[in-house]
């Protein structure tokens, strides 16, 4: 059986590249141009004719553009006689559209995961999703990874006696749970109201965290006004001026770094599933995601269980 083919849209190809060397192959050349009008234009450079191939494109910002290069390479893989084409979306763009909040609202994910069909993929792989119900947006099958060990492994070095897993607000909440049972840390949740894209309050804390050392984990960090908000009440309600906080997704986008440059955060580690901004909060780690996605690889391309690697649900 030939080997899988690793090929990179344009948001994270570094994240590939890495994933493509854990599984002792080189990605696919391509070319990813635009014409003098802005219109996309790829083209897939060597023969995939039969191939197994994972079209590796988190669907971060610049969301559309991502989205749109990630179905042009798909049409590209089809036409050229590829074999089975998997979707390797570590970040999906759009899941916090899973339903109407209001009224007469999109459900942006949905249209995103709709979208993502046409591109004829057999499966979707994906890390902590913002929910695992979007899994039941597809009808392919998606592979719903999670990178909580990778990051609880990489908080271990933080357990104290006085530490506190903090969710920063209640959508987080069954991921603190996670997070504590692997830490042996109390949990406590921070209960949060959108008032905007940017803008979050937080109306009342439950849990200790008087005197103790907070760990805040969410799925993502977008703008850092929930971190922001959440780290804010924890100190008004008498925790340790000493933060740290962990989520799978940095996307980091507008004032996140001057958010959360202003917080007492020792450590703040993300994932790799998406690029890094050019502008980064000083305490900013990443923990690698690429091996993680090359065993669901390996697992899905040479048939073994993917149940050690997946997300909750
Ligand atoms: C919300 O439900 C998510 O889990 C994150 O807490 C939120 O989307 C992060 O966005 P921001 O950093 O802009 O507050």
């Amino acid at each position: 059986m030939s080997e899988p083919t690793i090929l990179s849209g344009s948001a994270n190809p570094a994240l590939a590249d890495v994933m493509a060397t854990r599984l002792g192959v080189d990605p696919v050349k391509r070319t990813l141009e635009r014409f003098p009008d802005g219109e996309m234009h790829v083209e897939i450079e060597e023969s995939i004719r039969g191939r197994d191939v994972y079209l590796v494109q988190p669907t971060s910002p610049p969301v559309e553009t991502n989205v749109l290069e990630l179905l042009l390479l798909a049409d590209a893989c089809r036409r050229s006689d590829a074999g089975r084409l998997t979707a390797v979306v570590p970040y999906f763009g759009y899941a916090r559209q899973d339903r109407r909040a209001k009224g007469r609202e999109a459900v942006g994910a949905r249209v995103v995961a709709d979208l993502l069909q046409c591109g004829g993929f057999q499966r979707v792989v994906s890390v902590d999703l913002h929910t695992p119900s979007l899994e039941g947006f597809f009808a392919v099958p998606v592979e719903h990874l999670t990178a909580v060990p990778i990051l609880a492994q990489a908080l271990r070095a933080e357990f104290r006696e006085d530490g506190v897993v903090v969710a920063p607000d209640l959508g987080a909440a069954k991921l603190a749970e996670l997070y504590a049972a692997q830490l042996q840390l109390p949990v406590a949740i921070v209960h949060k109201v959108r008032l905007s894209g940017e803008k979050v309050a937080v109306r009342r804390i439950s849990g200790d965290v008087r005197d103790r050392r907070p760990i805040i984990i969410d799925d993502m960090i977008t703008t850092g006004g929930t971190i922001e908000a959440a780290a804010r009440a924890l100190l008004e309600a008498g925790c340790r001026e000493e933060m740290v906080v962990a989520a799978t997704h940095g996307v980091l986008v507008g004032p996140a770094a001057t958010r959360l440059d202003a917080l007492p955060i020792r450590r703040l580690i993300v994932t790799d599933t998406v690029a890094m901004p050019a502008v980064r909060p000083r305490a900013l780690e990443t923990a690698a995601v690429s091996t993680l996605l090359a065993e669901a690889v390996a697992g899905l391309h040479w048939g073994g269980s993917l149940a050690n690697l997946a997300g909750h649900r």
